[in-house]
């Protein structure tokens, strides 16, 4: 995990833009290492939309990692880099009709489905291909549930295996999605076991499934606790055991926030502090539309001044803030009352922790702040 520490003995803060991003290369490549020994013999794709920097991408290509991509930039991207097109897979199950060709023209012939309609546009755009159909799982413990827009019902799991079939497809897999940043250690476990539901409905039907694809939700540390990776990585491989015991499977998965996460901190700067009545607001120079989206939607980071990491009494005359973005916005808030010292100055350094995954990638241009700076370690 990357900490404040290792940024100043690398980096002059003072001298370095701000708000940024610092990125660090070992973490990444310390979880990639860590999440492809999840299973044995798991492929990893990386999913790309996390966090698209060039040298994150180009870091884990030279580690061998796959790449899970779900637009035709993202495609190209991959494809600029000299991935092999064993090495991408889609998994959006509502593609545009353009990646479907585009991807087919690159001989990439894996895509993830989950109704009649993405069939139809896969057997029109990439006839024949392989195709892997994601089932809902229970998403309830997770920070960022995904499983309403996506997935199919296993009751229609079965039909939607043959109408591939009859496409002319080929489904060879199933995948499914815990929701982002599970905080259930069983959340893997939980979801293969009704994978396994269809996997012998359909062997029973002589469809013999090849994949399964466990996705990503692998937790990265927020304000939160989450659970530890090798307790998660334990029930897999029991659920497995116990469940497939017998068949030729392959495992993959599609981790994005629990390879990167940990790999960033933001460092930011204070704008401004202002009292609103009995609140007091706090504005840095980093917000909802310039690197943290996901807080606007309950994601909550840890932040921590370098006031405090400093000492100097800091540690304990701490006040709840209302900590916002630099935009003109009001929904512009990073989070509501959260402790930081009681004497904030504009330029003092604020750290916002663990802030490698969906941050640069949802950046917008509201208000011409733009993207941060990023510094790669
Ligand atoms: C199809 C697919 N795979 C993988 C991921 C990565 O998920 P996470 O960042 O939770 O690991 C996502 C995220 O939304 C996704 O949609």
């Amino acid at each position: 995990m990357l900490t404040v520490e290792k940024i100043k003995q690398k980096l002059d803060l003072k001298k370095l833009p701000k708000p940024v991003m610092v990125i660090d290369s070992e973490t990444i490549l310390d979880r990639f290492k860590k999440l492809n020994n999840l299973i044995d013999g798991v492929e990893l794709f990386y999913s790309v939309k996390t966090n698209p920097h060039p040298e994150i991408l180009k870091l884990l290509k030279e580690a061998g990692s796959g790449f899970e991509i779900s637009s035709v930039e993202e495609l190209s991207q991959i494809i600029s880099m000299g991935v092999p097109r064993d090495k991408i897979i889609s998994g959006n199950t509502f593609k545009m009709t353009q990646l479907i060709a585009e991807a087919y023209r690159h001989k990439i012939n894996y895509f993830a489905y989950d109704s009649i309609m993405e069939a139809d546009k896969i057997a029109q755009n990439a006839p024949g291909s392989n195709v892997y159909l994601r089932v809902v799982a229970a998403d309830e413990s997770s920070e960022w549930p995904l499983s309403k827009k996506f997935g199919a019902p296993v009751s229609q799991a079965l039909d939607l295996l043959k109408y591939a079939i009859e496409k002319k497809l080929n489904p060879n897999g199933l995948t499914f999605h815990v929701g982002s940043q599970c905080l259930n250690p069983l959340g893997w476990s939980n979801a293969l076991a009704t994978m396994a539901e269809v996997y012998f409905l359909a062997k029973k039907n002589n469809i013999k499934l090849e994949v399964i694809n466990l996705g990503g939700g692998f937790p990265s540390r927020l304000a939160k606790d989450i659970p530890q990776f090798d307790s998660i990585k334990a029930n897999i491989n029991k659920t497995i055991n116990k469940t497939f015991p017998n068949e030729q499977l392959k495992y993959y998965i599609e981790p994005g926030r629990g390879l990167v996460g940990e790999a960033a901190i933001f460092v930011a700067s204070v704008v401004a502090v202002a009292p609103r009545g009995p609140e007091n607001w706090l504005i840095l120079d980093v917000g909802v539309y310039n690197g943290l989206l996901e807080a606007a939607a309950g994601i909550e980071y840890e932040i921590v001044s370098d006031k405090q990491l400093n000492g100097l009494n800091h540690k304990d005359n701490l006040r709840p803030y209302n900590i916002g973005g630099p935009t003109c916005d009001s929904w512009d808030t990073i989070i509501k009352g959260y402790p930081l010292p009681e004497e904030l100055n504009c330029g003092d350094i604020i750290y916002i922790l663990n802030t490698g995954a969906y941050t640069n990638s949802e950046v917008t241009c509201f208000n011409g702040f733009g993207q941060p700076a990023i510094y790669i370690i």
